[in-house]
Parts: C-alpha cells; sequence; structure tokens
C-alpha cells in the first residue's frame, strides 16, 4: 500500500486568505437550519475552525488518484452506510458490523470485477439531511422537521427539534471517534482478506443463498490457491477505507476547511469525499460555489430531472480542468427511469470528452411507503435499478464506476424481499433507521454477490 507522507501535509486553520472560498455566502442557500441564536451557532463555528482535522489533505490526494482509476475503468467503488448516522448509534458494535459488511461486500466484488475496489464508508459524519419540508405536523402540533443529529432530535418535542448548534461539536466528535475505530480495524488486522473470506463463507453456506454458492465456492478456491502459494502481502492485512458524507450543513463544512501547506489550496477536512445532494445542486447555488474552490473529490447526486445540460454545467463548474477523480456523478434514477434517463447523460459526457466517474445509487429513486406507513424499499427495485445502470453504460460504451448504498451491518427488516423474503409485516420487528431504510447485513451480501455477476460480464 502506498503511503502519505504527513510531514509534506500540515494543514492550518484561518482559511479566509483563499480569495473567492466565501462567496458562497452571497448565494442563495438551501436546507440550512434557522438557528434560535445565531451567536451561538457562530461561536460553534469558530471553534471548529481551530480544532484539529479529521482527515489529511494527502489521503485526500491519494483518493483522488483512487478514484482516476476508477473514472478509467481500471477500478470499482463501493460507497456504503447509513441514511442518517446518529450520535446513540456510534458504537463499537455497530460501527463494526457497518466496516465488515463493506468489506465482505468489497472482496465478492474485487473477485467478480478482478479490479481493485474502493471502499468508502457513508460514515464518520454523514449526520446532516435535507429535508422535502421545513417543518413536520403530528396530531396539530408543528415542530421544525428533523435535520439529523448533528442539528436537532429526532424526538417529537419542542426542545428536541429545536436547531442546537452544540450539536456540531458533538458531530465532529462522534466523526473523530467513528473514524478512529475505522482506522483501527482497517489497519490492525480486523481487514485481513483471509477472515473477511470466512464470514462470507457463513452466508454462502445458508440454504436460502445457495444461488450463490458457486461464485462462493470459485472464491474460496482462489483463497486457498494463495494461501498454498505462501502469499502472504500487506494488502491482504489492511485495507484503505475512506470517509465521506454529504456536504450539506455549510457552517460545520466551512469551518473545517483547513488550507494545506504544501499547495496553499484548501481541503475540507471533515471526510475525504463529499457530496453535493439531489436538493442542493442549484448551479447557482451556495454549494455548488463552495465545493467548486476546495481539493476534495467532489461527488454530485443526479435523479430523473437531470439533462446533458446539468452534465455540462457542473462539469465546467466543479471539474473545470477535467481531473481524472474530481468529479463523481451518483445517479439514482429509479428502476423504472434509469434504461431511459441515464444514456443520455452518459452520452453527453462522450460529447464533451470528460469522464467523470459514474456511480449508481439504487436507493433514492425506489422509495415507497407500504399500506402500514413503512418508508421502505424493495431489494427487486434495487437491484434492477443497478442492473439498468450496466446495461446503460454497455449501451452507451461507458465505464460503470461504482455502487453507493444505504446498508447497516446489523439484522435489521427495513427494505422488503431479498433471501429473507422480508414482507410488509416483516418490516415491523427492527424497522431502526430515523430516516431512509436501509439494506440490511444479508441484503448487501447479496447485493454484492449480484453486482459481481454482472461485474464479470461487463
Ligand atoms: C441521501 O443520499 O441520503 C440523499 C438524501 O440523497 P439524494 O440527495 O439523492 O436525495
Ligand atoms: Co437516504
Amino acid at each position: 500500500m502506498d503511503t502519505v507522507d504527513y510531514s509534506e501535509h500540515v494543514v492550518t486553520p484561518n482559511p479566509g486568505v483563499v480569495e473567492g472560498l466565501d462567496h458562497w455566502q452571497s448565494l442563495p442557500i438551501k436546507q440550512q437550519p434557522h438557528w434560535p441564536d445565531a451567536a451561538a451557532a457562530a461561536a460553534v463555528s469558530a471553534e471548529l475552525s481551530t480544532v484539529p482535522p479529521l482527515v489529511f489533505a494527502g489521503e485526500v490526494d491519494m483518493l483522488r488518484e483512487r478514484l482516476a482509476r476508477v473514472a478509467r475503468g481500471e477500478s470499482f467503488l463501493l460507497q456504503g452506510g447509513d441514511c442518517a448516522e446518529t450520535f446513540v448509534g456510534a458504537t463499537a458494535d455497530q460501527i463494526r458490523n457497518r466496516v465488515k459488511t463493506i468489506l465482505q461486500m468489497a472482496v465478492v466484488l474485487t473477485y467478480g470485477a478482478s479490479l481493485p475496489i474502493v471502499k468508502m464508508g457513508r460514515m464518520a459524519g454523514q449526520f446532516a439531511k435535507p429535508r422535502s419540508n421545513d417543518d413536520e405536523t403530528r396530531d396539530g402540533v408543528t415542530l421544525p422537521a428533523y435535520r439529523g443529529d448533528i442539528v436537532n432530535g429526532f424526538d417529537f418535542t419542542e426542545d428536541s427539534r429545536t436547531p442546537d448548534p452544540a450539536r456540531m461539536l458533538r458531530g465532529y466528535h462522534t466523526a473523530a471517534s467513528t473514524l478512529n475505530l475505522i482506522r483501527a480495524f482497517t489497519q490492525g488486522g480486523f481487514a485481513d482478506l483471509r477472515m473477511v473470506h470466512s464470514w462470507n463463507k457463513g452466508f454462502a453456506e445458508n440454504p436460502a443463498n445457495a444461488r450463490y454458492e458457486g461464485l462462493a465456492r470459485e472464491i474460496d478456491r482462489a483463497v486457498k490457491f494463495m494461501e498454498a502459494a505462501g502469499a502472504d502481502f500487506d494488502e491482504l492485512k489492511r485495507v484503505e477505507f475512506y470517509a465521506s458524507h454529504e456536504g450539506l450543513l455549510m457552517e460545520y463544512e466551512r469551518a473545517l476547511t483547513r488550507i494545506d501547506s504544501r499547495t496553499g489550496l484548501p481541503y475540507v477536512t471533515s471526510g475525504h469525499f463529499l457530496w453535493i445532494g439531489e436538493r442542493t445542486r442549484d448551479v447557482d447555488g451556495a454549494h455548488v460555489d463552495f465545493f467548486s474552490r476546495v481539493r476534495n473529490p467532489i461527488g454530485v447526486k443526479l435523479g430523473p430531472s437531470s439533462t446533458a445540460e446539468t452534465v455540462k454545467e457542473l462539469s465546467d463548474l466543479l471539474d473545470p480542468d477535467r481531473e481524472p477523480g474530481r468529479l463523481t456523478f451518483i445517479t439514482r434514477m429509479g428502476a423504472g427511469d434509469v434504461r431511459d434517463k441515464l444514456p443520455p447523460l452518459l452520452k453527453a459526457s462522450q460529447e464533451l470528452g470528460i469522464t467523470p466517474l459514474w456511480v449508481t445509487d439504487p436507493m433514492h429513486g425506489n422509495g415507497i411507503t407500504t399500506k402500514t406507513g413503512y418508508k421502505t424499499r424493495r431489494f427487486d427495485d434495487v437491484v434492477d435499478e443497478v442492473k439498468g445502470f450496466f446495461e446503460a453504460h454497455r449501451e452507451v460504451g461507458t465505464h460503470p464506476g461504482g455502487i453507493h448504498v444505504e446498508l447497516t451491518g446489523d439484522d435489521v427488516t427495513e427494505c422488503l424481499g431479498g433471501s429473507q423474503k422480508i414482507d410488509e409485516l416483516g418490516l415491523e420487528p427492527r424497522y431502526e433507521s430515523l430516516c431512509d431504510p436501509r439494506l440490511n447485513h444479508q441484503q448487501s451480501l447479496e447485493l454484492a454477490f449480484l453486482v459481481a455477476e454482472e461485474l464479470s460480464h461487463s
């Protein structure tokens, strides 16, 4: 594994010197909380601008190189984690289970694609949520909508729903301890390929997963062959694991932006990779302007209203230099739309001569609500959107670069279907998400096997 020379990257606070970095403040901005006490919010931002960075510029640069490889078709991205991380959910067990699930999926995908997999969590900072409405009304009582633990509480009381800037500090510290554990797990032996593979064997031995047995057996033979041949290199024992979240809460992201002493350029140090959501990607809005000025690799969600023009405008703003690895389009069209709506966007990128990284988010276009009132998704729709994504790329001749999924390592019951055949009544026992429904551990592994089959054909 390549290593980063930290001595070359001393990130300093006080980035006000970079011209234009704060231009976003003069632009229209969406999805920000109304802090009752603006001075208190400013004080927290000031404090956050002095805390140590969570990630280093050198790691961020390394990730950009990794993503450039993905965009060239030499690698594949797996990005996954909660819709909304919570403070109480940042326990050792839950973090371990999520990391474990992503590592297990990555082993299956590595085999299916015969390519390295870039592993990235929607983790260690995924605390801010965009909402369709500013308020929520229950039984005649109207309160501010829940905007994620970094803004307010989920409980439906006035006290809990009032935005509290002190939560930004707790968000930072929770992200720091989560990232610390992720680094420990992925560098300290837990990520050893042979161990991860042994967990996968448990999945494939379950009779419900019999259809994946063939692929599981092939992987087993490959691992046994490596062992017999005495392979014992570093990459078997440690993995690079990157942290990502939606860059939404501007006071937080701006306060954690630092200048890299080596290049003099600004980096958001709250995570390696930040994406701009479907609701905040306006080309003349604050989010696109701010993230266009920082060096991190940036993602943008593209929903079904996106056009060739959207692709061009966002590429010109966020990646004017056409730098490989800089820009990722995360498409979330819905299973019914992906085959019609994605190809024109891919063709537009070809005609423009750009090679952004194309990733499928098969979750956010496939939400449904059951008669019993659960927000859920059908596993089959998720799989269908992934298949449509691969078909669209095959049709146009572009590279399907990765998948972005909402998942947890726990045995929750939030999405319908999969080999456990979760039905509407089956959602009740463990529906735990505060936001969107996540694939559980089994459903995540099943998806990895299905994507691996697609990759082995593409
Ligand atoms: C999300 O990724 O949780 C999300 C809100 O997605 P989108 O912006 O695509 O709706
Ligand atoms: Co979500």
